[in-house]
């Protein structure tokens, strides 16, 4: 039995991610691949009560340190659950954020670096990555909008920051996305949903 693939979608709110991933796990099944479509933070029982303690509460309910732990606890979790079964069983995992996110969202500011962070991964998760990383890139009025439409007013503590924070956010992936590019793809995510879907599959091809 072969190990099966590990895939994960990045990029700010509201780009379709979770759209992508659906689409996705739908057109891998229907090539009879097992999938296992997750999520972060959660996807494991450990990792979701976790998650309850990172999305609820005031934006300032954690230092940033202490949020960076509780991430890596969450994905240490979701990674010895889920993840590492799936994978070993020959399933492919699909997931909708994971380290690269706590990379961009928590290395940016409070004074947290990438290499601390990735020394949290090693630590919790055995420095796990992806087989393929797919980077969703959309302009941030474009997001504001798709979100709008979607929420209709009530936001996450993660998703509730102002719009030079989301620019700065996306220039942090595309740094991070830059700085290796063997795993990461950049998909344009401004088409109909059914195109990015084709762009995502097209990149992958080589593996089905
Ligand atoms: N290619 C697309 N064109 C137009 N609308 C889209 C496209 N992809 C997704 N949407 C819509 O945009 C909204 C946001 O998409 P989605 O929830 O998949 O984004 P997300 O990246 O998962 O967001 P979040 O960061 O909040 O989890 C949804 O209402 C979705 O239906
Ligand atoms: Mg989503």
């Amino acid at each position: 039995m072969n190990r099966g693939r590990f895939i994960t979608l990045e990029g700010g709110e509201g780009v379709g991610k979770s759209t992508q991933l659906r689409a996705l796990a739908a057109a891998l099944e229907a090539r009879g691949i097992d999938v296992v479509a997750t999520r972060e933070p959660g996807g494991s029982a450990g990792a979701e009560a976790i998650r309850s303690l990172l999305m609820e509460g005031n934006d300032d309910r954690w230092d940033a340190r202490s949020e960076a732990l509780l991430f890596a606890a969450a994905r240490a979790d979701h990674v010895a659950r889920t993840i590492r079964p799936a994978l070993e069983r020959g399933a492919w995992v699909l997931c909708d954020r994971f380290v690269d996110s706590s990379r961009a969202y928590q290395g940016g500011g409070g004074g947290i670096t990438d290499a601390d962070l990735l020394a949290l991964h090693g630590i919790g998760s055995q420095g796990l990555l992806p087989d393929r990383t797919f980077l969703l890139t959309l302009d941030t009025a474009e997001a504001a909008r798709r979100l709008a439409v979607r929420d209709a007013g009530g936001v996450d503590r993660m998703g509730s920051k102002p719009a030079d924070y989301q620019a700065r956010l996306a220039a942090r992936f595309a740094e991070i996305a830059a700085a290796e590019p063997d795993r990461w793809r950049t998909i344009d995510a401004r088409r109909p949903a059914d195109a990015v879907t084709a762009a995502i599959i097209a990149e992958l091809e080589s593996w089905l």
